[in-house]
């Protein structure tokens, strides 16, 4: 042990001097840059700044085709002798999944239901975007106007809008112990179900900032406040770093930070955890050898998909089964890891079959699996990798941990990039899904951070 801390100590001394010094003493603002505001679309696709609206409306015979599939599904291989989900999703399990898809669950009513919200798509650098756009329910509480402030609020994968259904309305329903109400924009991330995907290499997480930066500049707000969870909170991030004069507040609920200080300081904490993290939540990051296996035992689908994309989308693509298993299997995991060792997954501790399949839907319906997963291979293409993630935000943020949480980072680690952090809450409850799981606990949290800066 103390040979061991007096190695962490020459390690950390060594390194600090002569190789992660710089990086680390150079915490100097640095220059925002400017990304060229690049068409997407296909060639020859003119510029259109109609508002269209929107009604999810997926035809007949798309609906046919899918039972089709289902009736036609091969056997599906068990699960090894009490592994539950650990080698994946059980195909036990995935066979009652798929029997309630072809049987009980009713796409229209379930179609219905998402159209409650006003929907509209616009064309943005060459790309059909479309997106939820709610309005307060009043904007007036006892008997003073409300102030409105535009909220853009964006999923990630494997999401999509479907996700965001419950906590909507406790965002667009005035609080009494607020002055102010939210009007909710939230899109679908290009190539991610009713948003066209790009027909040219390039579209990363920053770029689709710029596309929903000029998202809210055709819909008149100047300043908005940003919510987002999974790329939705990398894509917010950028928004923030890219154009802080836009963003009043950024609302966080994966706070990610990478480059050589991050790693430096994760390091040092592994020999010195009361440098970088309070005891009681030191078990949520080290010892990293066992997150780091974890993170290598869960995060395949990563590699291939930042590489390999079209390639794995093909099964995808051409199979329910095949689609619902590789996305219902992120959705057991990353809400709580122990929901693996179950049979069931624990996928109905805090959803429903049809909440579940409704957002498996908007990727089958729309044929964007493949565009979806490409976001990945486009993040990380030389001319986008680490470029932006260790570029450092000035507006106000808020990071908001579930205890669930893939990607724990601590509050030292993350005031190394959000130099305006004005809320690090751990949630009570919940996973990396938590406007889907806990609607209430991340919309308070939200509350809370926004009133807190317009009280200021
Ligand atoms: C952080 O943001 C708040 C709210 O805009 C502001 O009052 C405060 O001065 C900022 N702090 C820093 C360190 O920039």
């Amino acid at each position: 042990m103390i040979v061991k801390g007096i190695l962490g100590v020459l390690l950390a001394v060594g390194a600090s001097y002569h190789f992660v010094g710089p990086i680390l003493l150079n915490d100097k603002p640095h220059a925002i840059p400017r990304l060229p505001e690049k068409n997407w679309g296909p060639a020859g696709v003119k510029e259109d700044t109609s508002i269209r609206p929107f009604k999810i409306d997926i035809p007949k015979n798309v609906i046919e085709d899918l039972k089709h599939r289902l009736s036609n599904t091969r056997d599906l291989t068990p699960p090894l002798e009490k592994t539950g989900w650990t080698y994946g999703i059980s195909g036990t399990y995935l066979k009652t999944v798929l029997d309630y898809w072809r049987n009980k669950y009713d796409w229209y009513k379930r179609q219905e239901l998402l159209n409650k919200f006003p929907q509209f798509i616009t064309r943005i650098q060459g790309l059909d975007i479309h997106y939820i756009h709610a309005k307060p329910s009043t904007t007036v509480q006892n008997g003073k106007t409300l102030r409105i402030l535009p909220l853009l609020l964006v999923h990630g994968w494997p999401g999509s809008i479907v996700e965001f259904q419950k906590i909507i309305p406790m965002l667009t329903t005035p609080r009494a112990d607020a002055d102010f109400v939210f009007e909710v924009i939230a899109p679908s991330l290009p190539g991610y179900g009713f948003s066209q995907g790009a027909v040219r290499p390039g579209l990363g997480h920053a770029q689709m900032g710029v596309i929903f930066k000029n998202l809210m500049t055709r819909l008149g707000f100047n300043k908005f406040y940003t919510q987002g969870g999974d790329w939705g909170s990398a894509i917010t991030a950028d928004i923030a770093i890219l154009f802080p004069e836009r963003v009043l507040g950024s609302h966080l609920n994966m706070c990610w930070v990478s480059g050589g200080r991050a790693m430096f300081w994760q390091l040092l904490g592994s020999y010195f955890p009361s440098l970088v993290i309070e005891p009681e939540h030191a078990s949520k990051f080290y010892p990293m050898s066992k997150h780091w296996s974890r993170t290598i035992e869960e995060s395949g689908y990563f590699h291939i998909q930042a590489t390999k994309p079209d390639t794995v989308g093909v099964g995808l693509n051409d199979s329910p089964a095949g689609l619902a298993a590789y996305i219902l299997e992120k959705f057991s995991t990353w809400t709580n890891p122990e929901y693996r060792f179950r049979e069931d997954g624990g996928l109905s501790e805090k959803f429903t079959l049809d909440e579940l399949l409704d957002n498996i839907m908007v990727y089958w319906a729309t044929n964007s699996i493949t565009t979806s997963i490409r976001l990945y291979a486009e993040s990380f293409i030389a001319e986008n990798r680490d470029k932006f993630d260790h570029l450092q935000s000035y507006v106000p943020t808020a990071c908001a941990v579930s205890p669930h949480e893939i990607l724990y980072i601590p509050k030292e680690i993350a005031k190394l990039r959000f130099k305006n952090l004005t809320q690090f809450n751990h949630l009570p409850r919940g996973g990396h899904f938590a406007a889907f799981e806990e609607p209430k606990t991340l919309s308070d949290d939200v509350w809370t951070f926004v009133k807190t800066l317009e009280r200021a």
